[in-house]
């Protein structure tokens, strides 16, 4: 109802604005009062007696899991994979002696999701569903349930629920961590209020954000977006949103592969937007910015202090590297919001979707 948006226009905004809290809250929640992470000793057993993690999810939380996949496998040295669910179902890889599922998903319900649990369930195998909505179908048939604590989402485009469930993956990766290795060096809480803080400057530049969409995305009818590593995954998400919600045909790319085909659809005016904020491949990432510039691309840079260059259009403040992706999404999900505004979309209730998706 208009009294729970309270001033805002959307949902969707009030949404991206609470991003901050909902990192801050699962910090609370997953953090005893020693400090110590929280986590029950059946789901710690679980994590550590796999061999391998097979993330499954669809749309915005299929790309949180690509960035979760990173965190387990950097941090602690856990091989995980990453699934899109209803191509699981349906065309199964060879599974490790060992595997864990784990679900991720906002509503709990997701149909495809659902169809690999039963199987998984019928081979025997153990389940944990990361959620917003514990009592969901996937938090009720699966073996252990971890919330993300983001509170209701009630906008379709998923915003909030993205990086509280990468928020809750970093604290699993930083478990794990210390279960493999006695230590870490990735305080993944520490850091996550590091990154807090980072998106609420973010969202506090709103008007850079709708200029922003107004200088690259009011005229156009497409838009790519690249990166490479952790900015690969989060452009991706990018790309989602903003085809989701204001219809510009949008798509993410990892910086190298453009030029393997999709670089023949640059035009003049072409909006490219690059995310950079991993020092190993910040200067491959530019240097396919200027391979697109080179054929009339109109470039936008999102980059992080520290591996930023004075023309860039977004500089975040400086995060934990496996963390940027929190960060960075903020102002894609701000760009695609004022985009899909200038064109009238219904911004809450975009055609053709449904917030969660209870058939195959
Ligand atoms: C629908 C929604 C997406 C969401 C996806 C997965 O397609 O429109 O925003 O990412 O389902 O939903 P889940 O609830 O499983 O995270």
């Amino acid at each position: 109802s208009d009294m729970e948006k309270g001033t805002y226009a959307h949902y969707m905004l009030k949404e991206i604005d609470e991003q901050p809290f909902v990192i801050r809250n699962i910090i609370q929640k997953y953090q005893d009062d020693d400090n110590e992470i929280k986590l029950s000793d059946d789901i710690r057993a679980a994590l550590n007696g796999a061999d391998r993690l097979y993330i499954i999810a669809a749309g915005t939380s299929y790309h949180a899991g690509l960035v979760g996949k990173e965190m387990m496998e950097k941090a602690a040295g856990k091989p995980t994979e990453v699934h899109i669910a209803s191509e699981f179902l349906y065309n199964q890889p060879l599974l490790s002696r060992n595997p864990l599922f784990i679900f991720i998903s906002q509503s709990g319900e997701t149909a495809d999701c659902r169809g690999v649990l039963v199987n998984v369930k019928e081979a025997g195998h153990p389940s944990l569903t990361i959620t917003n909505v514990p009592g969901s179908t996937l938090s009720r048939e699966a073996d252990y349930t971890l919330h993300t604590y983001a509170g209701p989402e009630i906008a379709v485009a998923s915003t909030k629920a993205y990086t509280a469930q990468m928020a809750v993956l970093a604290v699993l990766a930083m478990d794990s961590a210390r279960a493999a290795f006695g230590d870490t060096e990735f305080d993944a809480i520490y850091e996550l209020s590091i990154a807090a803080n980072a998106m609420e400057v973010l969202c506090d530049a709103k008007d850079d954000m709708e200029q922003i969409a107004r200088d690259y995305l009011f005229e156009t009818r497409n838009a790519f977006f690249i990166g490479r590593s952790f900015d690969y995954h989060v452009v991706q998400e990018g790309a989602l949103k903003l085809k989701e919600i204001s219809y510009i045909q949008a798509e993410g790319f990892a910086g190298g592969e453009l030029k393997h085909g999709t670089i023949a659809l640059i035009e003049d005016g072409t909006p490219v937007i690059a995310v950079v904020t991993q020092e190993n491949v910040e200067l491959n990432t530019r240097g396919n910015l200027q391979e697109v510039v080179a054929r009339g691309a109109h470039p936008c840079v999102v980059s992080m202090e520290g591996c930023h260059r004075e023309d860039d259009q977004v500089v975040i403040p400086s995060v934990h590297p496996y963390l940027t992706p929190l960060v960075s999404v903020v102002p894609l999900q701000l760009i695609s919001y004022y985009a899909a505004l200038h064109h009238g979309c219904d911004v809450d209730k975009p055609r053709n979707l449904a917030k969660s998706v209870t058939v195959e």
